[in-house]
């Protein structure tokens, strides 16, 4: 099994050495110039060797087993969570046997995912919307893995997720090839990284479907995509004792407000198709991270409610920091002007894509985890702590709760059959007592609690809303 560490390999560090073009450049945004790429790398190979020694210093003076390390995950402390790095790389868990699909994959973080999943021996399903991209990203891959004992495998799978149609012709390309075998995970599916998005893409531009092309890619295609691959999360979770979603999104600081994507979503029950919304800007992109995520908690808690392998399904959150990527090469800096900030931010101060992949991996792969979802995890606010748990700072997630999430569940799903895409719905625990209460506005438990009504929903939203905040907001987030 080749060994996975948190900074970069000699071979990794090369693609971003000046003068070399990487993996078709996929490894960097073009506007950060090579030297720059090559010095910050520097920087941030320092920063975690740092992070790994005080993580590994503090666990030998506590005299910690890895049990009692990975044991101290299970709080919310950014610090005992940053400890799993400690002892790289043999910490770094196997996943031999399983089978992985990442969307994204032919570059910036997604390819980083990919990459380390197969080098630690699983089988990858790559998703790209190109073709020859995401072959280009699968040969950078294998060639990586050289001569590796065991190494993973990978496959490239083509689509557009801008159109549900593609993606559920993914999905059932998916089942095809998960049913011909190859990796192992028991004919199932064992993790699914909900990677791939746009960001900032400039003016509207809506799906086949007719939703907003920011909510159709980084929301619609993932909640599709993993409705239409449950039944196969299950049988990997059977076969393995579990199974992985994670949604890469984009987190708020833990226990206050900052300046993060998702804490500027807002949510209006009339608006999931993104009618309202007069380009594909920030509101949108901030809209679908939270909505992600709140999603994400939802599903969690009714499969946890569902029982049987449903259960033995984890789904987690992520946001991988400030990263330079290729993400910032395609948003409309000139129609967007906090795109352009932010552009420049990453540039100067983004951290590598094998960084940004720290929290993703984590959650893919950390056995200590099993069970433990919904959970949020990612860097600190000034991306120097890794692996910290978050809480997403909107107002909606604290003020809204698990009622206003399984309204957006349904809204999200009835979406979805609106538009003639028939996914798996996932129903809300029957409560004693309280019917499906809990998408109609009711608290669960025997007595019937209202605990707010249309109006209220409303204004909740509203005081999400804040246009003054969406201003500022938008050029601090992300
Ligand atoms: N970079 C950051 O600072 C940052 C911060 C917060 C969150 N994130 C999140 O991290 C994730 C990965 O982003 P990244 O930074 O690694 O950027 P990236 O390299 O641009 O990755 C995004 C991937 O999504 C794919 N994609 C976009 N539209 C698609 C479509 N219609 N169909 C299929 N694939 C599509 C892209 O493919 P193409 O190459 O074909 O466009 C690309 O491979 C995203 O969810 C992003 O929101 C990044």
């Amino acid at each position: 099994m080749a060994p996975v560490t948190g900074p970069p390999a000699a071979s990794e560090a090369a693609l971003l050495a000046p003068g070399s073009a990487g993996a078709s450049g996929v490894t960097k945004s073009a506007v950060r110039p090579d030297l720059l790429a090559w010095g910050v790398n520097q920087l941030w190979g320092l920063e975690q060797s740092l992070e790994n020694w005080l993580g590994a210093a503090s666990t030998a003076r506590a005299g910690c087993s890895r049990a009692a390390r990975v044991a101290a995950a299970g709080s919310s402390s950014s610090r005992a969570l940053s400890r799993w790095w400690a002892g790289r790389p043999t910490a770094f868990p196997t996943c031999a046997g399983r089978t992985a699909l990442v969307t994204g994959g032919s570059s910036g973080i997604g390819l980083e995912v990919a990459r380390k999943l197969a080098q630690n021996c699983c089988r990858v399903l790559l998703v790209s919307r190109d073709l020859a991209r995401g072959e280009a990203a699968a040969a950078h891959i294998r060639e990586s893995l050289g001569d590796t004992v065991n190494a993973g495998t990978v496959e490239v799978l083509q689509c557009n997720l801008l159109s549900l149609s593609e993606v559920a012709s993914l999905v059932a390309e998916v089942k095809r090839r998960l049913k011909a075998g190859g990796g192992g995970g028991g004919g199932g599916l064992n993790m699914l990284m909900c990677n791939a998005a746009v960001f900032q893409p400039g003016g509207l531009v809506r799906s086949p479907q007719g939703i907003e092309q920011t909510l159709a890619v980084d929301l619609y295609a993932h909640v599709a995509l993993t409705l239409g691959l449950l039944e196969d999360l299950k049988r990997g979770a059977a076969a393995r004792g579990g199974a992985r979603v994670v949604l890469q999104a984009r987190a708020g600081h833990e226990g206050r407000e900052s300046s993060q994507a998702e804490q500027f979503g807002t949510l209006e029950l009339n608006n999931l198709m993104g009618e309202h919304f007069t380009d594909s800007g920030m509101r949108p992109y901030a809209a679908a991270k939270l909505w992600l995520l709140m999603w994400g908690d939802e599903l969690q808690r009714r499969l946890r409610a569902e029982g049987g392998d449903g259960a033995k399904i984890d789904v987690f959150g992520v946001h991988p920091g400030l990263v330079d990527s290729p993400l910032m090469d395609k948003a409309d800096t000139a129609r967007h002007w906090n795109a352009a900030f932010i552009v420049l931010q990453n540039c100067l101060l983004g951290m590598p894509t094998w960084r940004g992949s720290l929290p993703a991996l984590y959650a893919l792969t950390e056995p200590a985890l099993a069970r433990t979802g919904f959970r949020y995890f990612g860097p600190s606010w000034l991306n120097t702590h890794m692996l910290g748990e978050r809480c997403p700072g909107n107002r909606l997630w604290r003020v809204g709760g698990p009622e206003l999430r399984s309204r957006l569940f349904d809204g999200l799903v009835g979406v979805l059959t609106g538009v003639g895409h028939k996914p798996k719905h996932v129903p809300p625990p029957v409560l004693p007592g309280a019917g499906t209460g809990a998408s109609s506005g009711y608290a669960g438990g025997g007595k019937r609690k209202k605990l707010y009504g249309e109006e209220e929903a409303a204004e909740v939203a509203a005081a999400a809303v804040a246009p003054k905040a969406q201003t500022t907001a938008a050029v601090a987030a992300h």
